[in-house]
């Protein structure tokens, strides 16, 4: 397994210092470090229908953005472009595997590995993200300024790209195969590459209050929930009548904090919301379909493998219940299930025996089942 090298750092360092606040160069951060997958196989990848890709490239001085999936690549030529491809930890164990050595900041806040492939000269320009990312530099060699956060007025240098205007540089490096280099959110970057060079990634999601809000609504109304009426008895005579006053704003408040301040509400939000991909999972739903008692006797011989991008979650607040959330939905399996159900989530490889309990219980043997058959968690042969 692939292993995060801070050298003379510790991760509550890392965490305490620049987690969230200072982009960081990691030197030498994966000793040793391979790709994950090959120019070739990415560019195949982005040559699929169901796989997320962009094509950046300038024009003279104008840049432009293609979107996959692609046919071909020859009138890209051989310099100054670069191929972008969402989710490939979806499609590619190996990649997957890049993710394990963040294992030090919880799966909720992971978002994707994307993978870029770009040609001398190549890059998708100075812009922002919202992300915290790690950018593994893989074969090449490739070339990083990164500005201090501020306000860098942002402007689209196409449709499909949001850029910023020139920074002053804060970090000015060259990334070598190996390093890495992590960019909190807000902090202009660019990255132009010198050599045909692969960058792996690893993003963080920062969600803002109007996304969660958004998503909140979306699952009290999919829920049949909050329907408590505003409710005013005893209400003061009225002397303007155009005027909300501060009172009507407690009351108007009040009744959408009671749903914020609804625990089980809120856990089952979270779990469900968190656990929904943003990028479809590239599920292999069996040929033959195994029946229960197959699927356990294989479980007894070799581990389950949680398919690349698989979400699944439990909360402090309903795992007692034996609650999980797995891909966007809900399930309750009961108060005795509860330590397998934490396995299953915070492991990307399950055995039997970290299951143990579970398997006992019919409907829980059932759903697992259900779950390999559609291709959720796999066995490797
Ligand atoms: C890239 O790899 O080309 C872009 C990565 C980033 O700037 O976030
Ligand atoms: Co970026």
């Amino acid at each position: 397994m692939l292993t995060l090298n801070l050298a003379d750092f510790s991760l509550e360092h890392f965490m305490a210092c620049y987690w969230q606040q200072q982009p960081l160069v990691i030197r030498q951060g994966f000793q040793d470090f391979e790709d994950p997958i090959n120019a070739n196989d990415l560019a195949g990848l982005a040559m699929e229908e169901a796989v997320q890709s962009r094509l950046i490239f300038k024009k003279g001085d104008k840049w432009q953005a293609e979107s996959g999936p692609f046919e071909s690549y020859k009138r890209f030529g051989k310099t100054d472009w670069s191929l972008v491809v969402q989710a490939v930890n979806h499609y590619s164990p190996e990649v997957a595997e890049l993710v394990k050595p963040f294992a030090f900041i919880p799966k909720w806040r992971f978002d994707d590995v994307m993978v870029s492939y770009a040609t001398p000269g190549g890059g998708v320009g100075p812009h922002i993200d919202l992300y915290d990312v790690f950018i593994c530099q893989g074969s090449g060699r490739r070339r990083w300024r990164v500005g201090d956060i501020g306000n860098h007025k942002q402007f689209a240098a196409h449709a499909a790209l949001l850029h910023t205007e020139p920074f002053e540089a804060i970090i000015d490096v060259e990334l070598l195969p190996g390093d890495i280099l992590y960019i909190p959110p807000g902090f202009p970057h660019d990255g132009v590459t010198l050599e045909s060079s692969l960058s792996f990634s690893v993003g963080f999601r920062a969600k803002s209050g109007c996304d969660m809000l958004s998503g909140l609504a979306d699952h009290v109304i999919d829920k049949d929930l909050g329907k408590t009426l505003l409710a005013d008895p005893k209400r003061p005579i009225a002397h303007q009548q155009g005027r909300i006053d501060t009172s009507d704003l407690t009351l108007i408040r009040a009744n959408i904090q009671n749903l914020l301040d609804n625990e089980a509400l809120m856990a089952d939000f979270a779990g469900s919301y968190f656990s929904a991909t943003k990028c479809a999972l590239d599920l292999q739903a069996l040929d033959d379909p195994l029946d229960t008692a197959d699927m356990l006797a294989q479980l007894q011989d070799q581990p389950l493998i949680r398919t690349g991008g698989l979400r699944c979650f439990y909360v402090d607040a309903t795992i007692d219940q034996g609650v999980c959330y797995v891909d966007g939905e809900r399930y309750a399996f009961g108060a005795d299930l509860a330590a397998s159900l934490m396995a299953l989530c915070d492991h990307d490889e399950i055995t039997a025996n970290l299951l143990a309990p579970a398997l006992n219980h019919p409907e829980f043997a059932r759903q697992l089942t259900d779950w390999v058959n559609a291709g959720y968690w796999y066995f490797n042969d």
